[in-house]
């Protein structure tokens, strides 16, 4: 018997296998490409979760494209999200007059995003869209948060893997699993 690793970590249950998101990162790239031909694009990805999903997505874009990265702290109170965001790391570069897709990994309550979404917004940007790679739907409480690209729709369960973490742990799974037993992981 083989001992588990983390890839074949028994307190997982596979949701969206390599291939699957391969296939589905593909789609979402020529989509992009074919929306965004002739203009400035810029990826923002929100880290730390985005960063396997935007690394993957912008390989799958074939136009002139610039990225930068943002680093947000939702407040919490409690375990719930309040909305409030802090700027832990800003753009590098401007965003006025720029087309912008912010990335990010999974849209939840959609309280951290909105907030973001304001605060680019007021810095002039041409446009902003949102896409994430995973939409939990049920949880949401800013239900006009509109999810422009989004790789799959997930159950309202704690997902881990392709970026997403709990306490931290499974980000470099290249797979999207389910954690069947929370306490355990
Ligand atoms: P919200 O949309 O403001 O509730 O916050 C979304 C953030 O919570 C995401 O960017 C993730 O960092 C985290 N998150 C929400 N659901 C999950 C999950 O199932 N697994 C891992 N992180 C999650
Ligand atoms: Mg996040």
């Amino acid at each position: 018997m083989i001992a588990p690793t983390e890839f074949t970590n028994p307190n997982l249950d596979v949701l969206y296998s390599e291939k699957q998101i391969r296939d589905r990162i593909i789609e979402l790239g020529e989509q992009i490409t074919a929306d965004y031909a002739g203009k400035e694009l810029v990826l923002v990805g929100v880290l730390k979760g985005s960063c396997v999903f935007m690394a993957d997505l912008m390989r799958e874009i074939d136009l002139n494209l610039a990225i930068d990265f943002m680093a947000v702290s939702s407040y919490k109170d409690g375990s719930k999200s309040t909305g409030d965001v802090e700027i832990l790391k800003d753009l590098t570069n401007p965003i006025r007059d720029k087309h912008v897709i912010v990335v990010e990994d999974i849209v939840d309550t959609g309280l951290t995003l909105s907030r973001l979404l304001e605060i680019l917004d007021s810095r002039g940007a041409a446009s902003i869209k949102l896409a994430s790679f995973l939409d939990k739907p049920e949880p949401r409480i800013k239900k006009e948060l509109k999810i422009d690209y989004t790789g799959f729709v997930v159950p309202n369960k704690f997902v881990v893997g392709y970026g997403l973490d709990a306490a931290g742990r499974y980000r470099n799974l290249p797979f999207i699993a389910v954690v069947k037993d929370p306490s355990a992981a």
